[in-house]
């Protein structure tokens, strides 16, 4: 269920759509459904629905909620979707990113022969926004009842609906098809099938949650970070258990669809996002942020920042190195201190160790990029590509205005604007012819001292 507004949010962007971790919180519902197995996966849309489905998987098939009149409807606008379906259906919401797929699997099998649905219950502290369970006198629920209709007694119960049910899909329609919206919020709500199933003898059973915290729902900016805080732990943990070391797991952030090799090292304020994989004996950080990237064996990432690329082993990057999108690098290759690339292809071993600025240019191996060497490779209109031979040598301070090549172990002189091709194994140097003038500095203070002194008389 992914429809809603989320209205306590105080937001233009759709509930679901708010990230913990950098992923959108139905990315991790999702998750959750299919490594539980379900053999289907609908997604229930209706606020701001173009903006969610376009970040839907295709993996998910889409069903529209033209109105937001309650979860009771959100189900019920599956049936088209669902027709000549068998078996069971379980209902998740999407702003419930924190539960597991062995809750979701403990669930299903609680569901069998002879229940209508099985409701996933928890108890907790602070009950208050919740639905709660009521029981009768044998301990089977007997219903479910809203915050905003509970009575003061009913309110202090602390066993909770978590929003998550398993139904048999015979006989499901129909049922919520008697659901009223007799309520204080006038809505259809999906808990009131409860009842239902009593008034047809029809029995529901429950499973309760052993940790409450996986049922956490987001409905304000509070309760969004609380959960990318339980998200963070509990990804940090299985990682340090899968022997990544973290000198301060609280200072590391890492997206679900990341992965990482044993041995490697997060130094604090790391944050890697996205489909990002690291491999063994890297070590990342402090302060840096990472994404959708692969970063080769043997790596050292210091304070940068790392878009969409591709390292290869035993890179040395940083520190406050920016890598833009488009960037491959082969292995053994350094890209040092304040060094921005922007699709660039690098060759192994190359090395661009200080202060330099390379764009929509083509590398070789063993290049050498002096201090401060640039690519000019925008003239206002256009972009234009910089090609650098292997194992040429770029003299510090040297300005490539593109389109230009650079030949094979050719090499340029420090300060040079290039603005021609430089055959392979040619030095280009293009600067004026230096000027010595013998004894100027003296001269020069001797006659600033005597302008001033006639000044102060
Ligand atoms: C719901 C339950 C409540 C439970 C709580 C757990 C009902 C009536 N109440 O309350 O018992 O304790 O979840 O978190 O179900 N949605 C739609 N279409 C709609 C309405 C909602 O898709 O017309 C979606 C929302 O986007 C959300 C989910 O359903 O993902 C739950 O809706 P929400 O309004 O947050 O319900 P709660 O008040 O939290
Ligand atoms: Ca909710």
């Amino acid at each position: 269920m992914a429809a809603g507004q989320g209205t306590r949010m105080k937001s233009t962007t759709p509930k679901v759509l708010h990230e913990i971790l950098d992923a959108p919180l139905v990315h991790y519902v999702i998750s959750a459904a299919q490594a539980a197995g379900c053999e289907r996966t609908l997604v229930v849309t209706g606020h701001q629905r173009d903006e969610v489905e376009a970040i839907l998987p295709d993996s998910v098939e889409r069903v529209y909620q033209p109105e937001r009149i309650g979860t009771a409807n959100t189900v019920l606008v599956a049936e088209e979707a669902l027709a000549g379906a068998e078996g069971k259906l379980v209902v998740l919401s999407g702003d419930v990113p924190l539960l597991r797929p062995e809750t979701i699997e403990a669930l299903m099998e609680a569901c069998t022969s002879g229940f209508a649905m099985t409701v996933l219950t928890a108890h907790v502290d602070d009950p208050t926004g919740y639905g709660r369970i009521l029981r009768n006198e044998y301990g089977g629920i007997s219903g479910i009842v809203e915050d905003k209709d509970a009575t003061e007694e009913q309110r202090r119960i602390t066993e909770i609906n978590t929003g998550i049910y398993c139904f048999e899909l015979e006989g499901l329609f129909d049922r919520l098809r008697k659901i009223d919206n007799n309520n204080a919020q006038q809505e259809y709500y999906l808990t009131d099938i409860v009842q239902i199933c009593m008034d047809e003898g029809a029995s529901v059973g429950s499973i309760t949650v052993s940790d409450a915290s996986e049922t956490l729902g987001v409905n304000s900016r509070v309760q969004l970070a609380a959960a990318a805080r339980i998200m963070q732990r509990r990804i940090n943990t299985d990682w340090m258990m899968a022997g990544v070391t973290m000198a301060a797991p609280d200072l590391c952030w890492i997206a679900p669809d990341v992965t990482l090799e044993p041995d490697t090292t997060l130094l604090p304020m790391t944050i890697l996002s996205g489909a990002t994989k690291i491999e063994t004996g890297s070590v990342i950080g402090p302060d840096t942020r990472i994404v959708s990237s692969s970063i080769g064996a043997g790596s050292v990432v210091d304070s940068s920042i790392v878009l969409y690329a591709e390292v290869g082993q035993r890179a040395n990057i940083g520190p406050r190195a920016y890598l833009r999108p488009g960037c491959v690098l082969e292995d053994d290759v350094k890209v040092g201190t304040s060094v921005e690339l922007k699709g660039v292809h690098v060759g192994a071993g190359t090395k661009i160790p200080h202060l330099s600025y390379i764009g929509d240019a083509e590398l070789g191996a063993g290049v050498n990029v002096g201090a401060g060497s640039i690519t000019c490779n925008y003239d206002g209109h256009n972009k234009s590509r910089t090609t650098i031979g292997d194992g040429a040598f770029i003299g510090s301070d040297t300005m490539l205005v593109a389109p230009v090549t650079i030949g094979a172990h050719a090499a340029t002189g420090a300060a040079s604007a290039i603005t021609k091709d430089v055959p392979d194994g040619a030095l280009a140097v293009e600067r004026s012819n230096q000027v010595i003038v013998e004894g100027w500095v003296e001269r020069h203070q001797k006659a600033a001292h005597d302008a001033t002194g006639k000044e102060a008389r």
